[in-house]
Formats: structure tokens, C-alpha cells, sequence
């Protein structure tokens, strides 16, 4: 939008001013990756990828691209989503949205697993809704590959699927690939062919999640190259087919804040855009970015929007490639500093759990209930260590600078020391960092303990409660949230300022072994387990009464220096 300051458009710019509000990035904070994005009419929506949460693909809803609100998962049955033994980061990856033939489609792929023996290849999927709420079962796409597009061509009404392919099974050089499909088979019903290998150099690009818009006689193709990490960028290319042959725009990478430097901005790894046009004809790209935290990034790959304008016959996003500022707003620029979100809290007196609660991966059996407003735990054999389904609630952590509290419900009897009730700031079966009550270890009666993980090197704390008595309400433990360290505290009934036994840094919170990847960000976890054994028919019943998040300002500078 342009600053004219004539009267009459003081008063438009007033008026939206009153309607929208200022947008900051990152539009969908904590672990929000590969957004794709769709209007309907006046609705936005955006999907992202879930991995191994369940249930899988969130989907945020808004009105003026700057208020988000999560609307509802896509796949919330065990027939569109089977994660069974995944390890972290496998699961569903990477969704597109569509609107055509009167409903929305959503194109994912689910990833079992990235192990070598296995040899399991990430398989295509696609479901439609009416509403946005109530989702098909899948439709299985013949190709395999990741990062799978519906596209449907406004000018012949065919639907084509693009997506980031191996050329075959032999020497594996992926490149975007596609075909005219069948929505009712998911087979291919023309040719499947090579349309476009990305700008980098050699077959080290790892061109993916391709997005198709159609524009003025062109289709215009948008994809990430460089793998996730530093080299992630946005690059363009168009052409008069939708299969091809592309053509790469001229100024390529569109978006790209590793060419300043890994280390240099706070905001890294920019890329994986989808294009949108508003109502009114302006142009949008959502895409995925880090905040780095002194070189990593806890949250994972968090949700952006940039602004879009047209230049001769080429997108060009955020003034031309300039670099994403966190101190930067979404254009238009209006007044408004970025608002530091009300407290989030959670008292269990809906009787369905809300939207914001996952579980890791899908689940067996059910793991809690939600009674006389307090939220019971049906702890099994398996914890946070496994590749299972322990009993856990997780959620995402959306500020840098934040506290998770959650008060225990109150118990009679005793827990024995294989039987843990606590909260967990949780990246991966590998890394999180874990506070709770549990009988204690190599002594009698109940401790507080804290367990950190650091790269395998386990440590653990405990003290002893003190009480041989039933535990009364009014335990809380507590997590704080740094933009470098996380601390694991708690406080006893009647006291007001937690007792912090741990701290972390957040870098381990970003971290994985060798020969493993993070494509996720760390989540909040209310938890308890019989660790290996089933939880005893005589032990208490636990569970959590309450659940508060409080956020604080988050100061984090246009450049990763602390
Ligand atoms: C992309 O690379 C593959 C493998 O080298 C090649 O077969 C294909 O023709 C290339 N596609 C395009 C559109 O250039
Ligand atoms: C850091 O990024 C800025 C762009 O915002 C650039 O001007 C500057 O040269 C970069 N510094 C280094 C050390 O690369
Ligand atoms: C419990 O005792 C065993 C055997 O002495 C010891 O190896 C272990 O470290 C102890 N655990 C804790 C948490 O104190
Ligand atoms: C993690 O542990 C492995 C194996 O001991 C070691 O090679 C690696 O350097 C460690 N990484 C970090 C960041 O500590
Ligand atoms: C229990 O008592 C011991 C000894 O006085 C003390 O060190 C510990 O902090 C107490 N535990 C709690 C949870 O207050
Ligand atoms: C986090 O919040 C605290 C409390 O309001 C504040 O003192 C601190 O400066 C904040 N840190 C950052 C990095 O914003
Ligand atoms: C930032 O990371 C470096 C390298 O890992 C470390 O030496 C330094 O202490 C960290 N800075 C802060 C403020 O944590």
C-alpha cells in the first residue's frame, strides 16, 4: 500500500487501521513449519506440518492475516493418520491447501520413518472438506515423493500433482515432478514428468515443496532449495503449462536471509512460501523461518508472512529479498506495538479437550479423561523416552520468553519410584527436560524430582516431600522459559514463588544426535508413566487440576548476538 496524504485516504488508512491491526512476524509462533496458505472468500487458513503429533495438520484460521486462531486438524482419525513407532521428526510433513470444485483439499505425505533398513518411502495422501473441519479419509497419489501439491488449473479446471521426487529408485536426484491426476484414484492419467530442478547448482539443491499460482497467462511455481537449515530459501520460476517447461525468474533467491550470513540475523532458514492474493487484490507469501537463539532455535521453524508485489510479470517478496527484521511489521505499516499475549489458561471445565493439546503420535488407547474439572492421566508401561504413546499431553511453546505452571490434582496413597506424575519442556524421545513427583529413587516415600537430558548424558535430582501424608491439591511445577535457558522449578501449596532446582540451555531444546534431524520446536508436556511396568491397580490416580501459561515481552533483536 502506498502513503498518500491526501484527506479521504488519511480516512481509508484510519479505517483499515481500525479494522486490521499491525502485523508482526512470526505470524503462527513456536513450531509451526511448511505453512501453506488458502483464501476462500474473506477466510484465510493455513496448514502446517504436525509430524509425529497427533492429531496431525493444524489448521489457523483469520480474517485479516494478522489475528490467527487454530481452527481445527486436519486428520484426527487413526484412518488418515497411522503413527506407530515413528521416531521424531518422521509423521506428516509438509501440507498444500486448495479450494476448487466447491470444497477444500489438503495434500500431505506421512513419513514412518527415515531409517535405511527400513526402507519405507514417505507415501502422498490427500482428503477434502467442505468446511474446513470435517476431513475425508485419504485418497492414497500414486508417485511417492514429499511436499505433494493439488493443484487445480482455473483455465482448464484439470488437477495436476506436484511434488519433490526422486528421478527413480536407482540414483535418487530429487526435483520438483508431476501429472495430471485423478482425485477420485490418485493415479496418474497423463504423463509424470521432471518440471523443474530448482536454481542451485548440481543435484545438491534438494528443490521441494512446490506451490502453483496461476497469473495473467503464466504459472508461477514457488519452491524452497537449499535443504531446511542455513541454505532454505525461496526461489521462483513460470511458465505457460502447467507441467512445464519452467523457465527461473530473474532475480532468484525471492527470499533468502542466509545470504547475510548463518549468524548474522536473528531470522534464518527463510523459505517453503505459498503465494496468496487478498480479496482486494493485494499479494501475500506465507513461509517458514528460525529464530535463532545464539545459533539455534528452540521453537523450530515458526510460521512468516511477507508482502508480495508484481514486477514486470515476477513476484518479488519483501521489498525485493531485503532481509526479514523481526522489528519489521507486515506491511501496510500501521500503529501498534507488538502486544504481549494475555495469560493462557487451562482448567479442564470444558468437558472435551481443547485444540491446543496433542499427543505424540496415534494413540492406542485412551490415555486421559477429563472429569469433575480436572484432567486424569491413564499412565502405561511406556515415557517420553519411548517411541510409543506414553500418556502425554503436549503443546506447542509459542513465546521465548515465557512460564508453563500446571498444579496437580491431589491423591491419596503413594507412588512407587517406577511411578512419575510431571511436566516436561519435550523437543524428542531424546531431548526433554523433565520436573515431577515419583517415588523416590534408593529411598522410601515420594520425591520431587527433576531429570535433564543433554546429548545422552542423563541427571538426575531428587527431594524428598516430606509428607506422609496423601498429597493435598496445591502442588504446582513449573517451567520458565528463556530465550536461553529453560528452568525447572515448583512450589508447595501456599507458596508463592517457585524454587527453580534446574536449568537448561535452550540449545538443547534445538538438538539432535548424530544421524537424526529437528524438524520440530519444543512443546510443554504434562505426563505421568509406569516406566516399563504397567502403573500398579493400587496406585493413586493423577492427573493435573490446571494449567497456566504467562507470557512476557519478547526483546529478541534483529540480529542473533546475545
Ligand atoms: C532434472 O534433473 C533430472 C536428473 O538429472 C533430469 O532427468 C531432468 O531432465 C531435469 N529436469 C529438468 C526440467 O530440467
Ligand atoms: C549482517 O546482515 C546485514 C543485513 O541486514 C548486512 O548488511 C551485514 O553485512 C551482515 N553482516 C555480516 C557480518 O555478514
Ligand atoms: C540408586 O542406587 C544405585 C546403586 O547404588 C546407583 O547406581 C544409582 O545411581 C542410584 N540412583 C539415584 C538416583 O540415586
Ligand atoms: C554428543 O555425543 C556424541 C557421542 O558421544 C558426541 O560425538 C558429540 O560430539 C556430542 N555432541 C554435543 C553437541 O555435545
Ligand atoms: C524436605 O526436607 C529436607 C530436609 O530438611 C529439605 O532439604 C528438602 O528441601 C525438603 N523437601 C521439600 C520438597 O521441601
Ligand atoms: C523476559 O521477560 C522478563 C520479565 O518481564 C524481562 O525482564 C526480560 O527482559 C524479558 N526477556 C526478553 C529477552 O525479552
Ligand atoms: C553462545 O554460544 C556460545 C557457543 O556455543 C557460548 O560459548 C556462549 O556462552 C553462548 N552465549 C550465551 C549468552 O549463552
Amino acid at each position: 500500500m502506498i502513503l498518500i496524504s491526501t484527506p479521504s485516504t488519511k480516512i481509508i488508512l484510519l479505517l483499515l487501521a481500525s479494522v486490521g491491526q499491525a502485523i508482526w512476524n512470526p505470524i503462527l509462533p513456536g513450531f509451526n513449519p511448511d505453512p501453506a496458505i488458502v483464501r476462500h472468500d474473506r477466510d484465510y487458513f493455513i496448514a502446517c506440518s504436525s509430524f509425529e503429533y497427533y492429531p496431525g495438520i493444524p489448521i489457523y484460521h483469520s480474517n485479516d492475516l494478522g489475528t490467527w486462531t487454530l481452527y481445527s486438524h486436519a486428520a484426527t482419525r487413526p484412518e488418515q493418520l497411522q503413527l506407530y513407532g515413528v521416531p521424531t521428526t518422521a509423521g506428516a510433513w509438509a501440507p498444500s491447501l486448495a479450494y476448487f470444485e466447491g470444497k477444500y483439499w489438503l495434500s500431505a505425505m506421512t513419513r514412518w520413518t527415515y531409517d535405511p533398513v527400513a526402507k519405507v518411502w514417505p507415501r502422498v495422501w490427500f482428503i477434502s472438506s467442505t468446511d474446513m473441519v470435517h476431513w475425508s479419509d485419504p485418497t492414497w497419489a500414486e508417485p511417492w515423493g514429499i511436499d505433494p501439491e493439488l493443484f487445480n488449473d482455473p483455465v482448464t479446471g484439470k488437477t495436476y500433482l506436484n511434488l519433490m521426487a526422486p528421478n527413480n529408485n536407482i540414483d535418487k536426484i530429487w526435483g520438483i515432478y508431476g501429472c495430471e491426476l485423478s482425485l477420485q484414484s490418485g493415479k496418474c492419467i497423463g504423463p509424470y514428468v521432471s518440471t523443474w530442478n530448482g536454481t542451485l547448482p548440481g543435484t545438491t539443491g534438494r528443490p521441494e515443496g512446490p506451490k502453483t499460482t496461476y497469473k495473467d497467462g503464466y504459472y508461477y511455481m514457488i519452491i524452497a532449495e537449499g535443504g531446511t537449515d542455513e541454505q532454505h530459501r525461496v526461489t521462483v520460476s513460470r511458465s505457460k503449462h502447467p507441467l512445464g517447461p519452467y523457465q527461473a525468474g530473474p532475480h532468484n533467491p525471492l527470499l533468502f536471509n542466509g545470504q547475510w550470513g548463518f549468524s548474522n540475523l536473528t531470522v534464518q532458514s527463510t523459505g517453503h512460501a505459498t503465494l496468496i492474493e487478498t480479496a482486494d487484490g493485494e499479494w501475500y507469501a506465507s513461509y517458514l523461518a528460525r529464530r535463532n537463539v545464539n545459533g539455534s532455535s528452540p521453537l523450530g521453524r515458526e510460521t512468516f508472512l511477507a508482502k508480495v508485489e508484481w514486477v514486470d510479470g515476477w513476484p518479488s517478496i519483501n521489498h525485493d529479498g531485503e532481509p526479514v527484521l523481526l522489528s519489521d511489521q507486515v506491511p501496510p505499516v500501521l500503529e501498534g506495538q507488538r502486544q504481549v499475549p494475555e495469560p493462557w489458561v487451562d482448567d479442564f471445565s470444558r468437558p472435551t479437550l481443547r485444540p491446543e493439546w496433542y499427543q505424540l503420535r496415534t494413540p492406542y488407547t485412551k490415555n486421559y479423561e477429563i472429569l469433575n474439572d480436572g484432567l486424569f492421566l491413564h499412565p502405561n508401561v511406556f515415557n517420553l523416552d519411548d517411541r510409543d504413546v506414553p500418556a502425554a499431553l503436549l503443546k506447542k511453546q509459542t513465546s521465548l520468553n515465557m512460564s508453563f505452571s500446571a498444579e496437580l490434582l491431589g491423591f491419596k496413597g503413594e507412588l512407587g519410584p517406577r511411578n512419575k506424575v510431571g511436566i516436561s519442556a519435550y523437543l524428542s524421545e531424546f531431548q526433554h527436560q523433565d520436573i515431577g513427583l515419583g517415588g523416590c529413587i534408593n529411598a522410601t516415600g515420594m520425591c520431587l524430582y527433576a531429570e535433564t537430558r543433554m546429548n545422552n548424558t542423563v541427571d538426575h535430582w531428587q527431594t524428598p516431600l516430606n509428607s506422609t501424608e496423601d498429597i493435598e491439591s496445591g502442588l504446582t511445577l513449573h517451567i520458565r522459559a528463556t530465550p536461553l535457558a529453560y528452568q525447572l522449578g515448583y512450589t508447595l501449596q501456599g507458596e508463592e514463588k517457585p524454587t527453580y532446582v534446574k536449568e537448561v540451555s535452550s540449545k538443547w531444546q534445538a538438538f539432535a544426535p548424530s544421524d537424526w534431524l529437528v524438524f520440530t520446536g519444543n512443546m510443554f508436556a504434562l505426563f505421568a508413566t509406569g516406566e516399563g511396568q504397567p502403573w500398579p491397580y493400587t496406585a493413586p490416580t493423577v492427573g493435573f487440576a490446571r494449567v497456566k501459561e504467562t507470557y512476557f515481552e519478547e526483546d529478541i533483536a534483529d540480529y542473533d548476538r546475545w
